[in-house]
């Protein structure tokens, strides 16, 4: 059964474009076919991310006001890797799409996609209920600072009220912070948060790497933690990346030192 996922947050610049994309590559790289859609109306992010802005012709709004039909709208991402785009149109004054016709435009991916992955614009207006009504599920990104999940636990009860599944992705997570006790560990945002945690994804600078290739979303351990969290949404893994593993021992120790020094 296809499922529509909503990526969202409240804060803005946690990381909700880069996981949407990266766990809609992630999934397409098993064999899904993904379609991402970027409801971030005239703020397109998505497009840029994976490089196909000067492809995009038709958009979202396009598609509700009939102006062309929905596969005319996709981009297709990289070498026909699966993954497929569904861009937001670049000008405010062109949004004129309501929670229903959004919701009829998942309904329709829905028809041909395993995964539709809805990348939601920040804070809790109008477009965030737009996004969040189209969807069977939601994904709360957070990173660990406390203004950014003050407001996720704000989102988690918002989604609630739509009784729509909740998990929890706490971003650029940084496993030194945690061991010398300057951030909070995945057990204690658990635990406040009162959502469970469906994944982990450390700060890791390589993550948008787009020197690897359009269809691939950087390398190291951001990548193996994303695709970690692709098999979890998937179902066939319950793990939850350890951003501490690499700091740990004699050799993560001296990583520590030196990362406190840069
Ligand atoms: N795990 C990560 N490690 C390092 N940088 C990250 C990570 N996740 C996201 N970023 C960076 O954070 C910034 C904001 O990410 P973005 O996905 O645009 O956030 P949002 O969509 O929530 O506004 C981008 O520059 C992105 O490259
Ligand atoms: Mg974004």
């Amino acid at each position: 059964m296809s499922r529509a996922i909503v990526f969202t947050s409240g804060k803005g610049g946690v990381g909700k474009s880069t996981l949407t994309l990266g766990v809609g590559r992630a999934l397409a790289d098993i064999g899904c076919r993904v379609a991402i859609i970027d409801t971030d109306i005239g703020l397109n992010n998505l497009d840029v991310l994976m490089g196909v802005e000067n492809k995009v012709i038709y958009d979202i709004t396009d598609v509700i006001e009939n102006r062309c039909r929905l596969s005319q709208a996709l981009i297709a991402d990289g070498d026909g890797n699966g993954l497929f785009l569904l861009p937001s149109s670049h000008g405010y004054e062109q949004c004129r799409g309501d929670g229903q016709s959004f919701r009829e435009v998942v309904m329709r991916l829905k028809a041909s996609f395993e995964f539709v992955l809805i990348d939601c614009p920040a804070g809790i207006e109008f477009g965030f209920h737009r996004a969040v009504a189209a969807a069977d599920e939601a994904i709360v990104v957070t990173s660990a600072h406390l203004s950014a999940l003050k407001d996720a636990a704000k989102v988690a009860a918002l989604i609630g009220s739509y009784r729509l599944p909740c998990k929890l992705v706490i971003n650029r997570v940084r496993g030194d912070l945690i061991l010398s006790g300057e951030t909070l560990t995945v057990e204690e945002i658990k635990n406040s948060m009162n959502v469970d945690v469906l994944g982990v994804v450390p700060e890791d600078d390589r993550i948008n790497s787009i020197s690897c290739g359009s269809s691939s979303i950087g390398r190291g351990d951001g990548k193996n933690a994303v695709k970690l969290l692709a098999s979890n949404i998937y179902g066939t893994s319950d793990d939850i990346f350890d951003a501490t593993k690499k700091y740990r021992g004699f050799f993560g120790g001296l990583k520590r030192k030196l990362r406190g020094k840069v």
